[in-house]
């Protein structure tokens, strides 16, 4: 809550922030990607059951999604790619459904009013089809390799695999059913919760005691070798390694448990009931948050165990920054990545000592001075991933922290995950808490360090 002495500070607003849009049947607003997502209701879960013929890559699932209306509805949408559609019902009551290429359109029999809690069935099944993002030259979704399935969705894969109201915005708990062929096994997000010997195969029952977004549901199946260890509080820490790999892979996610301890000191707890990280037998290129377990691929986890200490403190840290705190909108995509690189210099200074975050941020600023860069809080919607958002976001942090100073800076970090945990939050949200925790009007500041064209000078250290 602000403080009385705030409460009348005008909230930071910058023309080149695009607020969120009024939800409609087909969108919830997002003014970047304007197809993800619908309006006029919010999931509270998603149980999701699959039969999954890994070597032919075909699932048979039904999802059962307990929703809330908050409009009055004659027709509601869920975000779906691709699959076939195999039966709907609206509280076991039969409905009209209607198919566009991302859109499943299921209008039940009776209106639902603004309020009512109903729950959608939809039995499906087919190949689900990765595709290229819109907002990176990568592929996202439920995908097959050579070894098992992955599924890495950021920002908008999820739809591959489930019918989804597919934006951070709306965030639910899941519980997912997944029954494999011996002998795979399945990593997905939160607890196992029980596995099921069904003599040819076996079902591996998960669930999610927080809320998350949909980009952040992972469901992960190879032949692993499950490693248990133990965090800081007793956090279970679980990870799943392909057996040729597992010792490389074990040396570069040694010091998760350093790490989690660390982080908490700096940011507050961890924010979920465990952690751990499921590897892909396959070099992805890239590493992805998902929440409780993130993904890496071998070329991630076979690095030399002091090389791939960024990119595993980066992950770990989006559980606090993008994960329990999701973004309100795409355009806002810093509060995740500048966030987790900034996180990865903090444990470069906890580790070789003070100034080490500083130095690199010198030496970062030297490179980007010379780049012609997006600003960090106006990503191109077609590049979001660039290095405006990750680089020149962690400097824009560091430059807070040079601004209003460690004490103010570090509160700041932890003020803004404990408020939005298991939520949302937007731009003018964090600069809100900033300015709260400092007693510093600084809209100015991130004016010129989020929107500017040209890179500010970094504060003196
Ligand atoms: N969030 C990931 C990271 O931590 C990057 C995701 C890249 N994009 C994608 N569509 N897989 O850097
Ligand atoms: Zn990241």
């Amino acid at each position: 809550m602000p403080t009385a002495a705030h409460a009348t500070v005008a909230p930071f607003t910058n023309s080149a922030r695009l607020p969120l849009r009024p939800p409609t049947q087909d969108s919830i607003g997002d003014p970047y990607y304007p197809q993800l997502g619908n309006g006029g209701y919010d999931v509270q879960h998603y149980a999701l059951e699959l039969a999954v013929d890994v070597e032919h890559n075909v699932i048979t699932s039904t999802a059962t999604i307990a929703a809330r209306a908050t409009a009055d509805l004659r027709a509601f949408n869920l975000d779906l790619l691709g699959l076939s559609v195999d039966r709907v019902a609206v509280n076991a009551a039969p409905v009209s459904v209607q198919r566009t290429e991302h859109e499943l359109t299921i209008t039940p029999m009776a209106a639902l009013h603004a309020g009512q809690p109903f729950t959608t069935t939809v039995a499906y099944h087919g190949t689900p089809e990765p595709f290229v993002s819109e907002a990176a030259p990568i592929s996202v979704g439920w995908t097959q390799y050579d070894g098992g399935i992955y599924v890495a969705s950021e920002p908008e894969g999820a739809s591959t695999w489930y019918p989804v109201n597919d934006h951070p915005l709306d965030k639910a708990t899941y519980s997912m059913r997944v029954t494999v062929p011996k002998p795979y096994v399945v990593a997905a997000n939160g607890l196992l919760q029980q596995t099921i010997d069904n003599g040819a195969t076996t079902t591996y029952v998960w669930a999610t005691a927080h809320p998350l977004a949909s980009y952040l549901v992972t469901v992960d199946i190879a032949r692993y070798k499950v490693e248990t260890a133990t965090g800081p509080n007793g956090l279970p820490i679980r990870n799943y390694f392909p057996a040729e790999i597992a010792d490389q892979a074990h040396a570069v996610f040694a010091p998760t448990a350093d790490m989690i301890a660390y982080f908490s000191s700096v940011f507050g707890p961890y924010p979920f009931e465990a952690y751990g990280v499921a590897v892909i037998d396959k070099n992805l290129g890239f590493a992805m948050e998902t929440q409780t377990m993130s993904v890496f691929g071998r070329d991630a986890a076979t690095q030399p165990p002091n090389q791939a200490e960024d990119v595993v403190a980066h992950e770990l840290a989006h559980q606090w920054f993008g994960d329990s705190v999701s973004l309100d909108t795409w355009q806002d995509i810093w509060l995740n990545e500048s966030f987790a690189t900034y996180a990865a210099w903090l444990w470069s200074e906890h580790e070789l000592g003070p100034g080490s975050a500083d130095h690199i941020a010198r030496r970062t600023y030297m490179q980007l001075a010379q780049m012609n860069l997006p600003p960090t809080g106006d990503p191109p919607p077609t590049d979001l991933f660039n290095t405006g958002v990750y680089e020149r976001g962690a400097l824009v942090l560091h430059a807070l922290r040079l601004t209003i100073g460690d004490e103010a800076f570090f509160r700041t970090l932890r003020t803004y995950a404990a408020r939005f945990r298991d939520g949302n939050a937007s731009t003018p949200d964090f600069v809100a808490v900033a300015e709260q925790v400092s007693g510093q009007n600084l809209d100015a500041f991130f004016d010129n360090w989020l929107y500017g064209a040209k890179l500010p000078p970094l504060p003196p250290s």
